[in-house]
């Protein structure tokens, strides 16, 4: 093909009409990684639009994983610092906005459903606006049916233009037409933007963006982009000011925070960040996600030496079929993780291991999903996140045949469960009549119990009054249950 052809193809992905411009999403653009260095931004808003949402209201609603929580928290900093308020109720709102999430089709059909009811709210009340951000946003096939299906939608941006926000708002004023800006570029980072937390006492941490790995399966690299760390004098600079203001707890975040640095330093990794935090003095330190991939020794020792950086560790191991692994692209085997988490277990008192697996990815067999099975049966996970295959459009593993009836992936899902939670159980029975420390996160709207987590990432109710949120405190355990435990105060600090 001619070169000059090609770029008129690129170039189409940005369409221009009368009184607007889309950009839309473009996945082969999505996939490259480059050496191209890391764009960092400070963020600032231009001064005819800091007051545009002065007397109105929004309504945020978040689906996915902890990057759009954190993602909605900085959504609603921005919105808030133009003069918009926040309401908790979508119908009283002026403006809506679905963060979304793309992991499985459907976390898709859950917002396309919202759509269809915000299309009925729409129909009563004009001048409500409605917008769409998140990984959905960077999806070529979403794109294509809000091109058909959801035209009455104001406008969609992504997740690398969020700071885009009040001009998409203030430009939907003047023009009441979609707009649709979504660039699937590496990626950037900004800094300084004013966020509104979800919590006083606990935080999320953003240390590294996007993901490299490309596991087959998943959309991931294509709606968050490359691999960015964010400088280590950043993410002290935040835990700092988080600690200043009393925050107990802090989780590091990213898709696969064992990278962190890599793409920075020569020298500075997860280890020494984890190490650099802990003695900073915040009370519990936490991290999400880790890839056994790149796990070393290094951090193992740290988290075993520093009594706050908590013994919890998210290890996703996806199935236990080294044929599957291969498939998936997850670059270790079956044995490499048992190692790992044996290692782990051994150094780390009391360390709790939770993971990830799905089940009924293209070609696996019966006795793959019950290598699955026995890697069960030998880790004893103390809580795992189970899921279907799903195909996601643009990923390598869409290509596959997906040649497992419904029905036996369902029969798969159901025995897996039941496997993972016999040892839910099992490990949680081991705290009866112990004291843990729990971090109080809030009152129970259903059994009017206060809750929080123990260092291991257990989930405990218990009796007690709302001024205890916040603070760390001792509870006896009475009542170990599958998914959570029970217990009572014994003391309260
Ligand atoms: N970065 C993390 C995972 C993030 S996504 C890691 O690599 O461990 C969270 C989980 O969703 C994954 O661990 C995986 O189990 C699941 N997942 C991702 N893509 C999926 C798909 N296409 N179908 C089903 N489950 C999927
Ligand atoms: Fe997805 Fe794999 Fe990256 Fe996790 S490491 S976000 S599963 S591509
Ligand atoms: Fe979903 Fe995007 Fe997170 S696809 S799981 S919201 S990174």
């Amino acid at each position: 093909m001619h070169k000059h052809y090609f770029f008129v193809i690129i170039i189409t992905t940005y369409i221009e009409k009368v009184g607007e411009k889309m950009i839309l999403p473009n996945l082969k653009e999505a996939k490259k990684r480059t050496k191209d260095p890391v764009l960092t931004k400070q963020f600032n808003i231009s001064n005819d639009l800091v007051l545009i949402g002065q007397g109105k209201s929004y309504y945020i609603k978040t689906y996915g994983c902890q990057m759009n929580e954190r993602d909605s928290e900085d959504i609603k900093g921005i919105l808030e610092h133009i003069g918009f308020k926040e309401v908790f109720d979508y119908e009283q709102a002026d403006l809506v906005l679905l963060n979304t999430c793309s992991i499985r089709e459907n976390a898709n059909d859950k917002a396309f459903g919202m759509l269809g009811r915000l299309k009925h709210l729409k129909q009563q009340k004009k001048d409500l606006i409605v917008g769409l951000c998140g990984c959905m946003a960077q999806e070529e096939i979403v794109i294509n049916q809000i091109l058909t299906k959801y035209k009455w939608l104001n406008f969609v941006f992504g997740t690398h233009n969020i700071i885009n926000l009040p001009y998409l708002i203030n430009q939907n004023m003047i023009f009441n037409k979609l707009m649709i800006e979504v660039p699937s570029i590496e990626g950037n980072i900004i800094e300084g933007i004013p966020s509104k937390r979800l919590f006083n006492h606990k935080a999320f941490v953003n240390i590294i963006y996007g993901c490299d790995k490309f596991c087959t399966y998943c959309i991931v690299p294509y709606t968050r982009g490359k691999q960015r760390s964010r400088t280590k004098e950043d993410i002290i600079k935040e835990i700092k000011a988080l600690k200043k203001l009393g925050y107990q707890e802090v989780t590091l975040l990213g898709q696969n925070v064992n990278a962190y640095g890599k793409d920075l330093y020569n020298n500075y990794n997860l280890a020494n960040l984890l190490e650099e935090v802990s003695k900073l003095g915040i009370a519990r330190i936490r991290f999400v996600t880790s890839h056994p991939w790149d796990f070393t020794d290094e951090m193992i020792d740290v988290i075993a030496k520093y009594d706050n950086i908590m013994p919890a560790i998210h290890l996703p191991i996806q199935s236990g079929s080294n044929r599957i692994l291969k498939l998936m692209g997850r670059r270790y085997t079956k044995e490499d993780y048992i190692t790992l988490f044996n290692k782990i277990k051994k150094k780390i008192a009391r360390v709790s291991i939770s993971t990830d697996i799905i089940v009924g990815f293209p070609t696996e067999t019966e006795s793959d999903f019950n290598e699955t099975i026995d890697l069960v049966n030998t880790c004893h996970f103390d809580n795992a996140f189970t899921f279907i295959y799903s195909k996601r459009v643009g990923t390598v593993a869409f290509k596959m045949e997906d040649n497992i009836q419904e029905k036996v992936k369902e029969q798969r899902l159901q025995l897996l469960n039941k496997t993972v939670n016999k040892y839910f159980l099992q490990n949680n029975l081991k705290y009866e009549n112990q004291i843990v420390e729990i971090l109080v996160d809030g009152i129970d709207l259903k059994t009017k119990q206060l809750y929080g987590y123990t260092d291991t990432n257990k989930l405990v109710y218990f009796p007690g009054t709302e001024n205890l949120i916040g603070h760390i405190i001792k509870v006896k355990i009475t009542k170990p249950k599958t998914w959570s435990l029970e217990g009572i105060i014994q003391s309260e600090n």
